[in-house]
């Protein structure tokens, strides 16, 4: 019998914070998203993909359904390839990110159904394109353009409508509504359309935050990539606001990150770029998350960056390698991240895929060792299932301020200040001793991971590669001595002891390169 369930949704906690509730609970999606064209096959998905996630511990597949496969004719809809996925992913026990691919896929309109290319030659074409400052068009239909909006618009809202009476039990939880769109290989949309907009009065919204004027008045040099976002952002409003009108799903966008060489077109210009999120927020109010992808190997600065002025870390792609398990317990740990999804997931315990080659890299611009699995898998499955065991625990820590993560980059550890000590975190090498073992190489993955306070005197120490000393307040006649040491996991929200490391190893204290979890008792003497 099928369980009708609550509808997810996001939205803010007593504190403030975005959340995501599945089945009426607070929810981390610990996921990964698949390659681009896995989805597209339900046997290749039975075959290769669903065997390939099973020792992860995920709860949630990322998945992309494209508008060429549900409406290969102007007047004909099929979602057979939909309800397969949802009905896999469901004997799966697995939940569903959908991907919606539609006018824009990484800056170009590869996704589009044959109907629509065909449509977009020339500049007066029913779907007409993004022309470049020469005036040659790009591959990629211009946001501009009202009646690719509306057509894309009309089938989002048929797979949303479709999703409200196939999906009662809410196996797809979220819809990301296009893929890192914006305009590729010019530094702003030159067709007619567009060239009028520049030279207009910004927007009165615009006008009111920003002041009047033509947008290259109001924004200077980034007069063109403002506009862009401003008109990508109104673009996908009127696609995801038909969608969430017949079946409020949460939807995001995500963006391909300002990276070198910085220049808008360099990066897809438009795109919910941290730098023009607040004109996105302006235009499209319906989206209720900004995702970063993050194959930038600064991954502690991208999600500083993006989880600010109440927007929910969210991070639907980061680079898929032995540094993923850190990754996630920083993002969860320090800004209780909403879904955690390395891409190319189902190759996390085999060899890179062959969707993956270096010229495809080269024009993504990502560099080559984001997608490398040797390690990758084993420390992932540990860390989902380390987490998706202790989320309560995780989420009181947060209500109450008692979660500290860390994470290395280009640093050799930090301090922190809790209630009863102080405590310095020494990433691994600061340690030559104990690491050697197991850490103190080039190949081991990045440090981090997080502390709980449970209690003045108990924590919970959480991630791998690093070592902690507990000392007392400056000035303060004590010595910190260990209570109890003890290595673990959770299993449903409790812990489970595994050894006491009271005796030769009760010293120090440290996580070698493998995620795990201590529990630490300490007392102090005088
Ligand atoms: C970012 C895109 O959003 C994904 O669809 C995929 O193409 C990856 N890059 C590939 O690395």
């Amino acid at each position: 019998m099928e369980r009708i369930t609550e509808m997810p949704r996001m939205q803010k906690d007593e504190n403030g914070k975005m959340m995501l509730y599945v089945d009426g609970a607070p929810y981390i999606a610990l996921s990964g998203e698949l390659h681009n064209s896995s989805s597209s096959s339900l046997a290749y998905m039975d075959q290769k993909i669903w065997p390939a996630l099973r020792p992860l511990h995920m709860n949630t597949v990322i998945l992309s359904v494209a508008w060429e496969t549900i409406q290969p004719e102007e007047d004909r809809f099929d979602f057979t390839l939909v309800d397969g996925l949802i009905a896999s992913a469901k004997r799966e026990g697995m939940r569903l990110i959908l991907l919606w691919f539609g006018l824009w896929k990484n800056g170009i309109s590869t996704y589009v159904p044959a109907w629509v290319k065909k449509a977009s030659s020339g500049l007066n074409a029913r779907f007409f394109r993004v022309r470049d400052g020469f005036g040659k068009p790009l591959d990629c239909i211009s946001p501009f353009c009202e009646e690719a909006v509306q057509a894309d618009a009309a089938a989002f809202s048929q797979l949303m409508q479709h999703l409200a009476q196939a999906d009662p039990e809410h196996v797809v939880i979220a819809v990301q509504v296009e893929n890192e769109m914006g305009v590729l290989g010019a530094d702003r949309d030159f067709s007619p359309a567009a060239e009028q907009a520049f030279h207009s009065p910004v927007p009165e919204l615009v006008a009111q935050q920003y002041g009047q004027g033509s947008w290259e008045e109001v924004f200077g040099r980034d007069g063109g990539e403002m506009m862009m976002a401003w008109q990508y952002a109104s673009a996908v409003e009127k696609i995801a606001a038909c969608g969430k009108a017949v079946y409020p799903l949460p939807m995001y966008v995500n963006a391909w990150l300002e990276q070198h060489p910085d220049r808008a077109g360099c990066y897809p210009c438009g795109g919910p770029i941290a730098k023009v999120m607040q004109i996105w927020r302006l235009a499209a109010p319906t989206i209720d998350c900004y995702a970063p992808d993050i194959y930038l190997n600064n991954f502690r600065g991208v999600c500083d960056e993006y989880a600010v002025s109440g927007n929910p870390l969210f991070i639907p792609e980061v680079r898929a390698t032995k540094d993923s398990a850190s990754f996630l317990m920083y993002a969860v740990g320090k800004h209780r991240a909403l879904c955690f999804a390395p891409f190319g997931i189902e190759d996390l315990f085999g060899n890179r895929s062959d969707s993956i080659d270096d010229s495809l890299l080269a024009t993504l611009n990502i560099s080559n060792d984001a997608f490398n699995p040797t390690g990758a898998g084993e420390r992932l499955a540990a860390a989902y299932d380390l987490i998706g065991n202790m989320l309560p625990i995780i989420d009181k820590a947060h209500r109450e301020g008692k979660i500290h993560a860390f994470l290395e980059y280009h640093d050799s550890g930090i301090s922190l200040s809790l209630a009863r000590y102080d405590v310095q975190i020494s990433y691994s090498g600061a340690s030559e001793s104990f690491f050697s073992r197991s850490s103190n190489n080039k190949d081991r993955a990045v440090a981090g991971g997080f502390l709980i306070e449970l209690s003045e005197n108990e924590f919970i120490l959480c991630g791998s590669g690093y070592s902690v000393k507990f000392l007392p307040k400056p000035g303060e006649k004590a010595v910190v001595g260990v209570l109890n040491k003890e290595e673990g996991y959770y299993r449903a929200g409790e812990w489970v002891p595994g050894r006491t490391l009271n005796g030769d190893e009760g010293y120090f204290i440290g996580l070698s390169d493998f995620p795990q979890a201590l529990h630490i008792s300490l007392f102090c003497y005088e």
